[in-house]
C-alpha cells in the first residue's frame, strides 16, 4: 500500500547558517547570506510545486540588530537587491509576498521595497510567502496587545490572535530550523504552540529540494494530537484501526 503523501499547509523556516557556510570557504558573512537568497528562491519554488500553500521564513529578527554594523547594512542592502530582482519571477508564480515585523525602524529605501513587493504580488494566490524581517515573535505578541488596548477591546485568545502578525494565515503546521541549533529564538512563540518541529544539521545554503522533502516526509509521519489521545485521533482519522 502506498501511503499518501500528507503535505503541510503552512510550513515556517528558521534559516539558520549562513554565516558558518561562508567562514567555512574563508568567504565574509554575507557572502553566505547571498547564498542563502539562492537557497530561499528554490524553496519557494518547490513549496509552490508540492501544494505547500503558506511559506514564512524568518529572514532578520529583532535580535540581529546586535550584529556588527557591516552585516547588519550588508543584509538591509540584500535585501532591497534581491527583492527588485526577484518579484518578477515571484509574480509570475503566483507568489503573493507578506512583509511581517517591524517597519518602524527600517530605511525608506528597504520600506518602500517592501510596500512595492506586497502590492505588485497582491493578487496571487497560489503561494502566500511570508517574510519575517526585523521579526520578533515577542514583538508580535506585545504589538497585538497594544493593539487591543488602545482600541478598548477586551484581550481573548481569539481577540489577540486576530490582531498578531500572522492573521491572514492559519498557523504553521511544520516549523524547520537549518544550522543545527535547537531553539526557536524568538520566532513564532504564538503561532507555533502545536506546529510540528523539524530540525536538521544542514546549513540553510545546502537546503535544497530533496532536504525539504525530507522534512515534509517526516511531518507525514507524525501523529498530531492536539491534546486528545492517539485512540481518539485514530478513531477520527480512520488510521490505526488494526492496532491491538
Ligand atoms: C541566518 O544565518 C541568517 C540571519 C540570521 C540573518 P546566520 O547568519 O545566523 O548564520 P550562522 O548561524 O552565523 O551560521
Ligand atoms: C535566527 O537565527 C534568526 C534568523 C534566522 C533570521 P540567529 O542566528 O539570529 O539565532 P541565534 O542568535 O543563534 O539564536
Ligand atoms: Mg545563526
Amino acid at each position: 500500500m502506498t501511503a499518501k503523501r500528507v503535505v503541510p499547509h503552512h510550513v515556517a523556516i528558521v534559516m539558520d547558517g549562513n554565516g558558518r557556510w561562508a567562514t567555512r570557504r574563508y568567504l565574509p558573512r554575507v557572502a553566505g547570506h547571498k547564498k542563502g537568497v539562492d537557497a530561499l528562491r528554490a524553496c519557494v519554488r518547490h513549496c509552490g510545486d508540492i501544494g505547500v500553500k503558506v511559506l514564512t521564513v524568518f529572514a532578520f529578527s529583532s535580535e540581529n540588530w546586535n550584529r556588527p554594523a557591516e552585516e547588519v547594512s550588508g543584509l538591509m542592502e540584500l535585501l532591497a537587491v534581491a527583492l527588485s530582482r526577484e518579484v518578477p519571477q515571484l509574480q509570475a508564480e503566483g507568489v503573493r509576498i507578506h512583509f511581517v515585523g517591524d517597519r518602524s525602524n527600517l530605511s525608506d529605501k528597504v520600506r518602500s521595497g517592501l510596500a512595492q513587493a506586497e502590492a505588485a504580488t497582491a493578487g496571487n494566490n497560489r503561494l502566500v510567502f511570508n517574510i519575517c524581517f526585523n521579526y520578533g515573535g515577542r514583538w508580535d505578541v506585545a504589538q497585538a496587545a497594544a493593539g487591543l488596548a488602545a482600541r478598548g477591546e477586551t484581550i481573548t485568545e481569539q481577540s489577540l490572535d486576530r490582531a498578531m502578525a500572522l492573521s491572514h494565515v492559519p498557523d504553521p503546521d511544520l516549523l524547520i530550523r537549518t544550522g543545527g541549533e535547537m531553539r526557536i529564538s524568538n520566532f513564532l512563540l504564538w503561532q507555533a504552540a502545536y506546529s510540528e518541529l523539524y530540525f536538521t544539521d544542514k546549513l540553510w545554503p545546502e537546503f535544497d529540494a530533496a532536504a525539504l522533502d525530507k522534512a515534509v516526509a517526516d511531518y507525514g509521519r507524525r501523529e498530531r494530537r492536539f491534546g486528545k489521545t492517539s485512540e481518539q485521533v485514530a478513531a477520527e482519522t480512520g488510521r490505526g484501526r488494526k492496532a491491538a
